[in-house]
């Protein structure tokens, strides 16, 4: 297999390519089978960082599912670097009135918790007939403060990771698994 230009700065895979495809559809089902009886279903990606999983996501439970709507929306606990700031900071809003409608938040990784709780906040504000939220990974931080999740793909370590839609520095997002940074690549010239 030809190198790429990422594979030195991987110390170690943490969720490959096939377990976050078989992970991906198991979610699919456990929601599909949960909304059997919804006329539609609006799943709202938070950018940037769940776009991957979103992607393939909403063509899993498309197969099995419910019609599907998708948003897009921007929130973020902000700081650069590998923690969160709490301070949450959104970035585009919703293109469409959600009252009434079964809402789906689509994320990629809970941390402090702090950007869903404020996400759950709003979107409840807004008269949303039901919200729930899916994230294929999170910390252990999470499990002690964020509500109580029903789709989790992987409970993972408190440690920085990258890949699938994460960055560091706005770099990694392309590499199709998860994985933790060498040191080194965390003084790269360029980020
Ligand atoms: P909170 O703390 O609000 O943070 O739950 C969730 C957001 O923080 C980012 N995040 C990460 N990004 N690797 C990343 O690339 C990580 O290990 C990581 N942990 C948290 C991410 O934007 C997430 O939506
Ligand atoms: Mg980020």
């Amino acid at each position: 297999m030809p190198s790429r230009w990422y594979d030195e700065d991987i110390e170690r895979i943490i969720v490959t390519e096939e377990q976050i495809r078989d992970k991906t559809v198991e979610l699919a089902r456990q929601v599909a089978a949960d909304y059997g009886q919804v006329h539609e279903l609006l799943l709202i990606c938070v950018l940037k960082g769940a776009v991957m999983f979103t992607a393939d996501f909403t063509r899993e439970l498309g197969r099995i599912g419910p019609p599907l709507e998708l948003e897009f929306m921007s929130a973020s606990s902000y700081g650069q670097g590998t923690t969160s700031s709490g301070v949450v900071r959104v970035r585009a809003d919703l293109d469409r009135d959600i009252a009434g409608r079964h809402v789906l938040v689509v994320e990629d990784i809970i941390d402090s918790g702090l950007t869903l709780s404020w996400l759950l906040k709003y979107l409840t504000s807004q008269a949303a007939a039901s919200v729930e939220v899916v994230t294929l990974f999170r910390k252990p931080d999470a499990i002690r403060s964020a509500p109580p999740l029903k789709y989790v793909g992987f409970d993972i370590a408190p440690e920085f990771v990258v890949g699938y839609g994460l960055d560091y520095g706005e770099r990694y997002r392309e590499l199709p698994f998860v994985g933790v940074l060498k040191p080194a690549a965390y003084a790269r010239p360029d980020l």
